[in-house]
C-alpha cells in the first residue's frame, strides 16, 4: 500500500484539470444493462472504483473496452450472462447496488449481494427496495443477497421517498425507463449526477421529465438504444482542488469547473473571504488575506452543502480565523479524520453530528492514517498548510476517487510524492 509525503507552505499556482465524475460514472456504466446496443461514455474519471464496476458487468456478461488510458468506456451488453452480483466484488464498494435496478428491468430478476458492513435496517438499502417493489418487483432477503423477480416485467407506480437518495432515484429511476406506464418519483434526488444520469437514458430513448427537480416523471418504453455520453464534471473534486489554494496560499484555476455544479460550497468559500472567478475555461480560486475566516456549515443533499466536501472543508477550517460549527446531517459518524487532523495541531471537538473546530494559526506535519476516500483527500489538504511533513499512510482509499492527486497538486507547485508504505 502506498503513502503520499506532503512538504507543506508552498503557495500554489497554474491550472488543475477536473475530471468527469466518479458519481455520474458509477450510475452510467450500469446504464448498458439496460440495452442490447452499445454505450460509450467519454470524459470518464481513471479509478479503481470504475475498475471495480467494469468488473462487476463483466461478471454478468457485458464487454467492457477502456480506450484512451480509460477515458473513454465502450459497453455492450447484448448478450448478459447472469444476474448475479457477487459478493467479492460487491463488498468492495457500495454503487454496485446500481446494477439492481437496471437488471430487474431487463431480465426481470437479479440477485444482489448487499454491501459489506450493511444491515437492511441500519445502513440500509430499504429505499431501494421499497421502490422497486412499488415498481411490482418482489424481493426477499437470503444469504446475504437480496432476490428480486419481476416475472410479469416492472409497471409504473407512484415512488415516494422519505429521504432523497441519491442512489434510490437512481435506481428506481433506470428501472422505470422500462417498466409499462408512467412512474412518478417523488421527494427524488437533485443531484447534478441524476441530471447526467437522465439526460444519457433520454439519448438512448427514455421518455423523462423533472430531473434536476424533487419529482421525476418517466413514461416507461419497449426498448432502449446505444448513445454516446460525456460524464459531467466531477463536482466533489472541483470542490477539494478549489480549497487546496485556500489552504496554501496562491491561486489555482480548476478548468473544467462550472458555479452551478458547487454553488452552496462557493457560497461558504467566499462567505470565508475566498475570491472566485468564474473564467473562460473554469474557476479561478484564491485566497485574500492570510488566513481564511470561519463559517458554519451544515451538509444536506444537493442543493445543499455536499456531505462529499465536508472532510475538506474541515481541513481549511483547522487554520481558519475563529470557531467553525460542521453538521453532518446525511451519514452517522463522518468525522473520522477529526481525530487525524488533531494529531496535526488542529483544535477540533466533535458530540455526535456535529464538530466544532477552533481554527489554529498553523498546523504541523504528522504522520497520519487514511480512513476512508474523502478523508485522506482532507489530510493532503491540511498538510499543504502544515509545518513540516505530513505523511498520509494506506491513502488506498485515494485512489478509489482522485486521479493522480499528487501530479495534479505537484503540477500547480505543491510538494508532494507517493512513496511505498514501509
Ligand atoms: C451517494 C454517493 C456518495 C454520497 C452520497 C450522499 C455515489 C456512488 N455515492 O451515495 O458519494 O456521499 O450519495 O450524497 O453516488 N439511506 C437509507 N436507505 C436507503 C439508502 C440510503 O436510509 O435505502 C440513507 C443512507 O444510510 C445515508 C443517506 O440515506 O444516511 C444518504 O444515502 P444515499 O443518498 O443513498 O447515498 P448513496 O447513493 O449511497
Amino acid at each position: 500500500m502506498d503513502s503520499i509525503i506532503v512538504t507543506g507552505g508552498t503557495p500554489l499556482k497554474g491550472r488543475i484539470q477536473i475530471a468527469g465524475a466518479k458519481n455520474a460514472a458509477l450510475t452510467l456504466m450500469p446504464v448498458t444493462l439496460l440495452s442490447e446496443e452499445p454505450l460509450t461514455l467519454t470524459n470518464a474519471p481513471r479509478l479503481s472504483d470504475i475498475k471495480t464496476m467494469s468488473s462487476l458487468l463483466g461478471s454478468l456478461g457485458t464487454e467492457v473496452t477502456s480506450m484512451q488510458g480509460g477515458k473513454v468506456i465502450a459497453l455492450s451488453s447484448h448478450g448478459l450472462t447472469s444476474t448475479h452480483a457477487d459478493y467479492e466484488i460487491v463488498r468492495k464498494m457500495r454503487a454496485s447496488n446500481l446494477v439492481l435496478g437496471p437488471l430487474l428491468a431487463r431480465e426481470g430478476q437479479a440477485e444482489v449481494s448487499l454491501p459489506g458492513g450493511c444491515a437492511i435496517g441500519a445502513r440500509p438499502m430499504d429505499l431501494h427496495i421499497s421502490a422497486l417493489e412499488a415498481l411490482g418487483a418482489e424481493i426477499e432477503l437470503r444469504d446475504g443477497y437480496l432476490h428480486a423477480v419481476a416475472r410479469k416485467g416492472l409497471r409504473g407506480a407512484v415512488i415516494k421517498f422519505r429521504f432523497a437518495s441519491v442512489g434510490a432515484t437512481e435506481n428506481a429511476l433506470m428501472a422505470a425507463t422500462l417498466a409499462k406506464g408512467t412512474t412518478v418519483i417523488e421527494n427524488a434526488a437533485r443531484e447534478p449526477e441524476i441530471v447526467d444520469l437522465a439526460s444519457c437514458l433520454r439519448k438512448m430513448g427514455a421518455q423523462i421529465d423533472g430531473d434536476g427537480t424533487s419529482r421525476i416523471e418517466i413514461q416507461g418504453v419497449d426498448r432502449l438504444g446505444g448513445a454516446t455520453h460525456q460524464v459531467v464534471t466531477d463536482r466533489i473534486e472541483l470542490g477539494t482542488y478549489m480549497l487546496a489554494p485556500v489552504i496554501a496560499g496562491g491561486e489555482v484555476e480548476c478548468i473544467g469547473g462550472r458555479m452551478s455544479l458547487v454553488q452552496a460550497f462557493a457560497d461558504k468559500l467566499q462567505a470565508a473571504g475566498v475570491t472566485i472567478e468564474e473564467t473562460a475555461d473554469g474557476l479561478k480560486v484564491r485566497r485574500n488575506g492570510d488566513r481564511p475566516r470561519a463559517v458554519d456549515v451544515t451538509t444536506e443533499p444537493f442543493p445543499g452543502f455536499p456531505t462529499d466536501l465536508q472532510a475538506q472543508m474541515m481541513a481549511m477550517l483547522c487554520t481558519a480565523e475563529g470557531t467553525s460549527v460542521l453538521e453532518e446531517k446525511i451519514f452517522e459518524n463522518r468525522f473520522m479524520h477529526a481525530p487525524e487532523l488533531v494529531r496535526m495541531g488542529a483544535n477540533i471537538e466533535v458530540h455526535g453530528g456535529v464538530a466544532t473546530v477552533h481554527g489554529v494559526k498553523r498546523l504541523k506535519g504528522a504522520p497520519v492514517m487514511a480512513t476512508d476516500l474523502r478523508a485522506s483527500v482532507s489530510l493532503i489538504l491540511a498538510g499543504l498548510a502544515a509545518e513540516g511533513q505530513t505523511r498520509v499512510n494506506r491513502v488506498y482509499h485515494l485512489d478509489r476517487g482522485y486521479e493522480h492527486v499528487e501530479e495534479k497538486l505537484g503540477a500547480v507547485g505543491a510538494k508532494i510524492e507517493r512513496v511505498k508504505e514501509q
